[in-house]
């Protein structure tokens, strides 16, 4: 019988080509391995910096944002504050059987083919139910499931030897940022708007990751909090990008259960509302030339409007970009949330200190406004110590908020403090303005740095005359240059060193293979995407030139060696083109 012989597909090939050549692998190998884990060995780490490093370009060099980095271990006061205590849980049932535990939403996913939207809003009941109705099984042993219930995807410790000293892995980059608040508006010369970036690991505690890179417990995030005033209208970036064409899955499609993709430039997706805040929008316009850049065309990328009941428990408006990928269909890159000030208000909350801007108006403006009067003399014996920082806080809340709060619930909760109707007088008064205080605004874009890892490989992955090539970018190929002498003889191995140390000196990544035919050389080099070939021949003695053969097309080229790390220099960072290193070599 002739046995059926199946293509794998990208994903296996490139899980086999990663481990074989060293770009990643499943950590902790020699102990059977760890799920959600991931090793990135030389040409892997190289390849995420290179990438990570193109999100700093933009942001940082070519945008003038500023770029901070904070700890992992986070005290939980931080995560009770943001709500992520409260908020950061995923469903999960227990098989009876082998006790392994599954995402209950991904099973109904991948075995009742439900959409994401649909599995994410069902409770915990629904989606009992919808498990017995499915009769879905566990994939490993087929026993049956539990009652399904929350499951905190934080990675919880101890501070010290304190065992009531609870830290937390943090999720997400974001919170080390906006607790720093006050310090990074003093650094932005106290001007809106202003972005951070904050590139580091992340934890989450995944209940049964089996995505490779694209579903991990420890991760990169690349998180940009862009903190701007929600009252100015004006939006510098805009310009740039308003002409920039998105495809979008809007939410009044999802909601209909329809893929239908609606292609809008920025500009008419902030006209038409479709998207809340410009900032937003330029951000995504960003997110896709970034992509692009990348590798992935634009016809493979799409923004998909996440629903209420998808969102984060911090955002008024979500977006996630999202790329096509072989095995897994559309898988998110990066998020954009619309998170408005409940960060900075949560954390205001949460530590009493305050977070408020001021902004001066052009001309004084005098009107009429309740205020709020601490009464020192009530404060003090109900405060004791904390009776200064109480009347602070206060005399900057929203009076009419407090008002209405004493009303309905006979106190007012500032931070930890219970403010009655005795400690304070709300007045109305006439007052001249100088100016606003408020809270900024936020948009957040936010990158995962091992699937953009990930969506690179696969779309630089090609075969061309059955060898495998990655074909990547060229500003961000691991290894920009392989140096290679024809022979292993008359003297072509020391002139090869000679300038393979001197390409090294002038920054360049080279890798020197001495080993083999050229033709394996070649191969072995396409396979890991070096971009460029240089090979020191007999001429190269005589003349002192050299052949550069470029990794796609195969073509060759032939020049001056002292000319060469000007033009690679140039061509590197995209300046001049593969033609114009050398004279063509034909044939
Ligand atoms: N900070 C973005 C996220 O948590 O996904």
């Amino acid at each position: 019988m002739e046995k059926e012989t199946r293509t794998p597909d990208k994903y296996t090939l490139l899980n086999e080509l990663a481990r074989r050549r060293g770009f990643y692998w499943q950590s902790y190998e020699i102990y059977g391995g760890a799920s959600g884990f991931p090793t990135y060995g030389y040409l892997g780490s190289r390849l995420k910096q290179n990438i990570e490093n193109k999100l700093r370009d933009l942001f940082v060099n070519k945008l003038g944002f500023m770029e901070m980095e904070s700890p992992v271990i986070t005290p939980s006061m931080v995560f009770e504050a943001s709500g992520h205590v409260d908020h950061f849980k995923e469903p999960m049932v227990e098989c009876d059987k082998c006790k392994k535990s599954f995402r209950a939403d991904h099973l109904l996913r991948e075995f009742a083919k439900m959409s994401e939207a649909e599995a994410e809003k069902l409770s915990l009941k629904e989606l009992h139910e919808a498990i017995e109705k499915h009769e879905i099984r566990c994939p490993d042993c087929h026993g049956t499931f539990g009652e399904p219930k929350q499951f905190l995807t934080m990675f919880k410790t101890t501070i010290g030897p304190y065992s009531n000293a609870i830290g937390y892995g943090r999720p997400e980059a974001a919170q080390g940022i906006f607790v720093e608040f006050n310090r990074l508006y003093g650094m932005a010369r106290e001007k809106l708007p202003f972005g951070v970036l904050q590139i580091g690991h992340a934890l989450r505690n995944e209940i049964s990751p089996r995505q490779g890179l694209l579903r991990l417990r420890e991760f990169t995030i690349a998180d940009l909090e862009f903190f701007f005033d929600p009252d100015e209208p004006d939006c510098y970036l805009l310009k740039d990008v308003e002409n920039s064409k998105l495809q979008f899955l809007l939410a009044e499609n999802k909601q209909k259960e329809s893929e239908e993709l609606t292609e809008l430039t920025i500009k008419d997706a902030l006209d038409k509302g479709f998207v809340k805040s410009k900032w937003q929008a330029v951000f995504m316009a960003f997110a896709q030339r970034l992509l692009t850049e990348l590798g992935v065309p634009s016809d493979r990328q799409r923004f998909i409007e996440k629903l209420p009941w998808e969102r984060a428990h911090y955002s008024a408006q979500s977006f996630d970009q999202e790329v096509y990928v072989e095995r897994w269909g559309w898988v998110e890159v990066s998020g954009h949330a619309y998170r408005t000030d409940y960060d900075l208000k949560s954390h205001m909350k949460g530590s009493g200190v305050d977070m408020h801007v001021f902004k001066e108006y052009a001309e004084p403006v005098e009107t009429e406004q309740e205020i709020i009067k601490p009464i020192m003399a009530k404060l003090g014996p109900a405060f004791k110590g904390e009776a200064a920082k109480v009347a602070d806080l206060l005399s900057t809340a929203n009076a009419t908020e407090v008002a209405s709060s004493l009303k309905a619930n006979g106190y007012y909760l500032l931070g930890k403090h219970k403010i009655l109707a005795e400690h304070i007088d709300i007045r109305c008064e006439r007052i001249v303005e100088r100016g606003r205080r408020f809270i900024p605004h936020v948009v957040e874009p936010s990158f995962g740095s091992d699937r953009l890892f990930y969506v690179v490989l696969e779309y630089a992955y090609n075969i061309k005359e059955d060898r495998a090539i990655l074909s990547f970018p060229r500003d961000i190929a691991p290894i920009q240059v392989g140096i290679y002498p024809l022979v292993s003889k008359d003297g072509l191995p020391e002139k090869t060193m000679d300038l393979y140390r001197a390409l090294l000196d002038e920054g360049f990544t080279v890798e020197l293979d001495e080993a083999g035919s050229i033709g394996r050389r070649y191969a072995r080099a396409d396979e890991i995407g070096v971009q460029l070939g240089l090979t020191v021949d007999y001429d190269t003695l005589k003349d002192g030139t050299i052949t550069i053969r470029d990794r796609d097309s195969w073509r060759q080229v032939r020049t001056k060696i002292e000319d060469l790390p000007e033009l690679l220099r140039k061509y590197f960072r995209r300046k001049i083109e593969f033609d114009d290193l050398g004279q063509l070599i034909e044939g």
